[in-house]
């Protein structure tokens, strides 16, 4: 039996007082194995309202649906689930009804949302979530053995193949609870042994953290930095390689704490040359799903992320790929792994089980998270992945060509050095984030601080991941630019 899980209006969909044209609509059913299907409804229908009445109280017009005709009513119960989360923003943030009433109509903020009114989270990570996303956390309880989350769990780990394009076998996708940190506590309790030595690329607060992890498990990091707003060149790179045999080199693909982007390709290819046995570790909490990322192509051997960045999931999913030579290297191990819930000998199987759709069990999963995961990746994969990546890098060019234009400059130095994904931004002489954060977040736009402990005063970060980015309608990215000029100009700044 199709059950619907969930319908709302995408696209254009204007709240006039009376009328309420829908041009686009989609729609979640479940099907018999549990798991959620994107519909696309794409008729074009327009709503007649009694004047005032707004979008979740009006009754619409059945529009005609691809592929099959299911039911739609718009469930107001979803606003109002949506109304229970938003009790755990903080009070301070806190400007939009809680009424379960809540309607497309009354968000101000976000005229396309069905989400309860509230400030635009656009810092890098967790940025804004989709509906479709939120509604998919909202399913009953199921059992974490039962074959229809089994299901939904095993063709979540297939679309990670996608999502880091790699169709090597050897290649191990992992789902675990957890955030990204878990996924450096795998690489150093089970890839990296005590003792070994690991080269870390450094380009900002997330280097330091991953040489602490290391070191906690007796690796012993050496960091190879830049000076702020740079990377390391390929030539220092071959150089630390020449110089002491590393287990691995680790990369922040993008240091969240200063916007740098490097180059997994580029380092991935002095590694093979220069230091063939090493293996290629990169973060890419801030870069999986906002930059190209080719596992098989670039002969990468770990990709972690987390869910709460431009993979569009709620915070609590720690996110890997593994090579096989990554998995012999955890094989071959002269001593067991250093910790037991991130224990690749106790994950890997349940990991092959799920993805053959054998129930299995080590650890509890969340049925909510990887249902939201399963919804994010299916909309994620409904485009070519190209076409994401250029849609962030314009997002975020669009934001860096503002931030240039109201004279100010960005902690990456050079073009080639800027994440796609966020922008971090020199504030102007003697202005604090204390002094601009506020008025943005007036201007209902919440910014974030900086983080590099070296400058964290003199910086903020401006996240355009996900959401925020694929669906421009929303206006996330002109509403960031308007806050960004505002709050400089409320915090003292004379534009030029
Ligand atoms: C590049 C990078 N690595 C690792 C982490 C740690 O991830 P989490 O906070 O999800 O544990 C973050 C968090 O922002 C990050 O940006």
């Amino acid at each position: 039996m199709c059950m619907l899980a969930a319908a709302r209006g995408t696209g254009s969909r204007l709240v006039k007082s009376s009328r309420i044209e829908v041009r686009s609509l989609q729609a979640y059913r479940m099907d018999a194995d549990g798991r959620q299907q994107l519909l696309r409804l794409t008729s074009s229908a327009t709503l007649s309202t009694r004047a005032g009445a707004t979008a979740s109280t009006a009754a619409p017009r059945r529009p005609s649906i691809t592929p099959t005709t299911i039911p739609i009513s718009y469930n107001s119960s979803a606003s109002a689930r949506l109304s229970q989360l938003n009790n755990h923003i903080p009070t301070a943030a806190l400007r939009y009804s809680t009424s379960s009433s809540t309607s497309v109509s009354s968000n101000s903020n976000n005229k396309m949302s069905a989400q309860a009114e509230h400030p635009t989270v656009l810092i890098p990570g967790p940025i804004e979530f989709d509906d479709a996303v939120l509604q998919a956390m909202s399913t009953p309880s199921e059992s974490h053995v039962g074959m229809p989350f089994v299901n939904v769990f095993g063709d979540s780990l297939a679309q990670l193949r996608q999502l880091f394009i790699t169709t090597s076998p050897d290649s191990q996708p992992l789902i675990l609870s957890g955030s990204g940190t878990l996924g450096w506590d795998v690489v150093a309790s089970n890839i990296i042994e005590p003792g070994d030595e690991v080269l870390v690329l450094h380009t900002g607060y997330f280097g330091d953290s991953f040489s602490d992890c290391l070191a906690t498990y007796g690796a012993i990091p050496t960091q190879l930095g830049a000076p702020i707003g740079s990377r390391p060149s390929p030539e220092e790179i071959e150089n630390a390689l020449k110089g002491k045999k590393y287990k691995a080199v680790t990369i922040t693909h993008t240091d969240t704490s200063t916007g740098v982007l490097s180059d997994p390709k580029e380092v991935a290819e002095v590694v093979r040359r220069a230091s063939p046995g090493t293996l290629v570790v990169v973060d890419g909490v801030c870069s999986v799903g906002c930059e190209e990322i080719r596992f098989d192509e670039w002969g990468l051997d770990v990709v972690l992320t987390a869910s709460q960045k431009a993979v569009g999931v709620p915070a609590g999913l720690s996110i890997m790929m593994l090579s096989g030579r990554a998995i012999e290297a955890y094989k071959s191990r002269k001593v067991p792994p250093g910790s037991y819930f991130a224990s690749l000998k106790n994950w890997l199987p349940i990991m092959q089980n799920y993805e053959a759709k054998k129930p299995s069990y080590f650890a509890t999963p969340s049925p909510q998270l990887v249902r939201a995961l399963n919804t994010s990746l299916t909309q994620i994969l409904s485009v070519p992945l190209s076409q994401r990546f250029e849609e962030h890098k314009a997002a975020s060019k669009k934001i860096k060509d503002a931030v240039t234009s109201f004279g100010l400059k960005q902690l990456a130095s050079e073009e080639r050095f800027q994440a796609n994904g966020m922008t971090a931004v020199w504030l102007p002489e003697g202005i604090t984030p204390a002094d601009i954060l506020p008025h943005t977040a007036k201007e209902g736009v919440v910014f974030a601080g900086g983080l590099h402990k070296q400058c964290a005063t003199k910086y903020i970060r401006i996240g355009s991941m996900g959401v925020s980015v694929t669906k421009p309608e929303l206006g996330h990215i002109d509403k960031a630019i308007d806050a960004l000029k505002t709050g400089l100009v409320a915090a003292g700044y004379q534009l030029p």
